[in-house]
């Protein structure tokens, strides 16, 4: 019943389903009309009667703002034992229709049992953004390969893990964007190596917030056979793992850790315990496993990401890095500070901290320039040298810089201060968590917009 855009909507997916569609309605939609004349169903001009509610419907829609039809509709249906769906009328419908995300031939259905299909259009569009609109590509992939697959990895185990892989890989960019014969091509090469080797994931987590992460390692992380993680990654992104997923820590310790607990004497060299992080990334990988290895930011940005790729191509194994966002870029931007800006800051260097301890070659007169920012990985422990090198090589005392500790995390705290007093206010606040210190003009902007801000809503309300 009903001929206007409600029940169009309805007819729309009635019709997809190949339904026996019979419209009831004095005026119908042109749209409707044209459905009629593409001989996808009929109509009949007319205000609702009992008697068009016959036993033999399957279903039963009242799709009309007109008084009392749903009603009367509802009490028919019942009478005949016909399913029924009265539009917004939940306490009208022995049915109820969820809200469909439509990837041809994926489909997601979503209800809120009729409390509110508001709600469920509101999950709908959560949903709808995570889902590569050509997701029914992927399925077109799958239904070209499934009897081969079936036929060279006769268990069901490695036809799983196939499959997840396929689905996490350049395959499936191929067939979503690109060529489905190209998806083919890589899905076969997948295949061939499923059947012998292991492969390896170099994941970057992101700088904390596990939001950060992004799509494609999420899908890695969801992928694993061996998760390896260590203290930067995020936690909360292990639950993203299958529940067979075996989970390796290989947390390393920094220095400051070290000089908490006593002594660093017994504790093995970062280089050592990275050589045995490369030997486990190995060995895993040899048994046939999908090992995903999850870095904290990026794992070429001082994350030794380099070190695993070449210990993994020494061995012949496939590796693929799936970039993240870096401490410098996430930190920054969670602080409101532009790593460049313009008139201010026309480039910007990432530096590690460590060289300053370990006496490396550094040009000081260089990372002194101005015009330019730079942000320091791990120099917490060495801020006041590094601080006092840079004013010492040429750049001014008064430079803005900034702390930021735990960046983009609930627990994160940001010390603002020049490179003159920043050391000592650091010290004082007792920072002690992984850190970046960023040096340059653009680390007194988020003062600047905190300026006018206020001045805007002193305006606002003079002038209200
Ligand atoms: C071994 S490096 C790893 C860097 C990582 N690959 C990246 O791209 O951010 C570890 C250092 O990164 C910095 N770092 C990592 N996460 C951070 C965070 N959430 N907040 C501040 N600094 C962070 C700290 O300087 C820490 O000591």
């Amino acid at each position: 019943m009903g001929g206007g855009q409600t029940a169009l909507r309805k007819l729309r997916w009635l019709v997809r389903a190949e339904a026996k569609i019979k419209v009831i309605a004095p005026e119908v939609d042109p749209e409707i009309q044209k459905l009629r004349d593409a001989g996808k169903l009929t109509i009949e001009k007319s205000l609702f009667y009992p008697d068009a509610v016959t036993s033999n419907l399957v279903l039963v829609i009242s799709a009309t703002d007109a008084p009392n039809v749903s009603e009367e509709v509802f009490v028919a249906a019942m009478a005949q034992g016909v399913l029924v769906n009265c539009v917004d009328r939940t306490e009208l419908c022995t049915v109820i229709f969820p809200a469909i995300i439509d990837r041809f031939p994926i489909l997601v259905a979503v209800s809120s049992m009729g409390r509110s299909p508001t709600l469920s259009r509101s999950v709908r569009g959560w949903i709808e953004l995570r889902l590569p609109n050509a997701l029914g590509q992927l399925a077109e992939l799958a239904g070209r390969l499934r009897s081969e697959v079936k036929t060279k990895l006769p268990s069901v185990d490695a036809r799983k893990a196939f499959w997840e892989e396929v689905f996490a890989s350049k395959a499936a960019d191929e067939a979503m964007y690109g060529s489905m014969d190209a998806a083919v091509v890589e899905a076969e090469k997948m295949m061939a190596r499923a059947s012998s080797d292991g492969s390896i994931v170099l994941v970057g987590a992101g700088p904390g917030d596990p939001e950060l992460i992004t799509l494609k390692g999420l899908r890695a992380i969801q992928s694993a056979d061996v998760l390896m993680y260590d203290k930067l990654a995020n936690p909360a992104l292990l639950e993203y793992a299958r529940r067979d997923v075996e989970l390796i820590d290989v947390g390393k310790k920094g220095p400051r850790e070290a000089v908490k607990e006593g002594s660093d004497a017994a504790r093995p060299s970062g280089t050592t315990m990275q050589q045995e992080i490369n030997q486990t990334l190995i060995e895993q990988a040899l048994k046939g496993k999908k090992v995903v290895r999850l870095k904290g930011g990026d794992p070429f940005i001082f994350g030794r990401g380099g070190e695993e790729l070449l210990a993994a191509a020494e061995q012949g194994i496939a590796v693929e890095i799936i970039p993240g966002i870096t401490a410098a870029m996430g930190g920054a931007s969670y602080a409101g500070i532009p790593l460049t800006h313009r008139h201010m800051s026309q480039s910007v260097r990432f530096v590690t901290g460590h060289s300053v301890e370990h006496g490396v070659n550094i040009d000081w007169p260089e990372l002194a320039k101005p015009e330019q920012t730079l942000v320091i990985y791990m120099g917490l422990v060495g801020i006041e040298k590094i601080l006092q090198r840079l004013v010492d090589a040429g750049r001014g005392d008064k430079t803005p810089a900034v702390l930021l500790e735990n960046a983009t995390l609930p627990n994160h705290r940001e010390v603002f201060g020049t490179l003159e007093d920043l050391a000592g206010k650091v010290r004082e606040e007792g920072i002690d968590g992984p850190s970046i210190i960023i040096v340059g003009e653009v680390a007194g902007i988020p003062a600047q917009v905190h300026e006018r801000y206020a001045a805007s809503s002193i305006e606002a309300s003079t002038s209200s």
